[in-house]
């Protein structure tokens, strides 16, 4: 079997609401597929489909091999899932909630035991693994929760937003586990609106608006769909950002863009920079910093959607929208 989860023309409405107008989507063993969209895009309609949580309208998704509404029972053995909202119960401790998935996986006690316990160190939970989970950080429920869907060895596994609320350094620490599990052989689907964690984790990346798939490809690829590179021009005294801009529309014909102090400007030739820099020191703007390149995947959803991801409340400002 090359695809671990695939779908075809997967589609979902909820009253009014299309979810879901017709998805393909395609997962090889093994490897990590970002499913990207923005508030409300269908990624958690398509995730729990494929997780069997709910039953699609119309098209085909199968898991390991398994069709999801005919093998469900097959599919759910063999799957992890990380929902959007955190899954654990906040009354038991780390170690209780952990023993208990085991046991209702069938695990036998003493191997229900050992799998929490490895478990909980593997995601440096060992300390608090006696506590309530409703004295944990943010982090730290997100890892528990991630070793949750992990109980039960699953070789595909479903993560949904997974460092959602995450710190910076949360974040960071929960990619360096997700990559653990992938090194492993394990496949991911996972849904994310944080571009530059599809960028990071995701070997091909499908981004989907409105139920619709509107690009699929590597990080690579998608950034290469734009054809074009960006010029970020700061320029070192604010009063000069007005004559910037004018310069660099009249050099790249593009229609630039000033934030924090710098101007960025699509070119689709790189020797426009070279003209760029005659054209401000003419002017006599001293430059403070200067940079050609490649659009990040938000430069590239806003140019396949033509609009800027919506962001959830509590996002970090360097994931700041372009
Ligand atoms: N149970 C439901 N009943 C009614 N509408 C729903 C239900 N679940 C999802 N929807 C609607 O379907 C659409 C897709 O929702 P979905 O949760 O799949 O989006 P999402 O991409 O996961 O968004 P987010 O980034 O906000 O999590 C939205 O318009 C949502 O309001
Ligand atoms: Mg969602």
């Amino acid at each position: 079997m090359t695809h671990a989860i695939e779908s075809e023309g997967l589609a979902k409405r909820f009253g009014e609401t299309v979810a879901l107008a017709g998805v393909d989507l395609h997962v090889p063993t093994g490897s990590v597929l970002g499913l990207l969209g923005p508030n409300g895009a269908g990624k958690t309609t398509a995730v729990r489909i494929f997780a069997t949580l709910l039953l699609p309208d119309a098209g085909r998704a199968q898991v390991g091999g398994f069709d999801v509404v005919a093998d469900a029972h097959r599919v759910r053995s063999i799957i992890g899932l990380t929902g959007q909202y955190a899954s654990v119960d906040e009354k038991l401790t780390g170690w209780e909630n952990l023993v208990l998935l085991g046991r209702l996986l069938d695990l036998p006690r003493a191997e229900a035991r050992c799998r929490a316990r490895d478990l909980l160190a593997q995601f440096q939970l060992e300390e608090a693994s006696g506590r309530a989970v409703a004295t944990y950080s943010g982090g730290m429920r997100r890892r528990l929760d991630l070793a949750a869907s992990l109980v039960g060895r699953p070789p595909i596994l479903f993560l949904d937003e997974p460092t959602t609320g995450l710190d910076p350094r949360g974040r960071l620490e929960l990619w360096a586990l997700i990559r653990q599990l992938v090194s492993e052989g394990t496949t991911v689907l996972l849904t994310t609106q944080y571009l530059d964690e599809a960028d990071q984790l995701a070997d091909s990346i499908a981004v989907i608006d409105e139920g619709r798939l509107i690009a699929r490809g590597s990080p690579e690829e998608l950034k290469a769909r734009l054809g074009a590179q960006s010029l970020l021009v700061r320029p070192a005294r604010s009063e000069d950002i007005g004559a910037t801009l004018s310069i660099l529309k009249e050099v790249t014909g593009a229609e630039p863009q000033a934030e924090d102090s710098t101007v960025t400007a699509a070119v689709s030739d790189p020797g426009l920079l070279t003209a760029a820099v005659c054209r401000l020191e003419e002017a006599g703007i001293t430059i403070a910093e200067l940079e050609l390149r490649r659009p990040t995947l938000d430069e590239v959803f806003l140019a396949l959607t033509s609009r800027v991801p919506e962001r959830t409340p509590g996002d970090h400002e360097e994931e700041g929208c372009p």
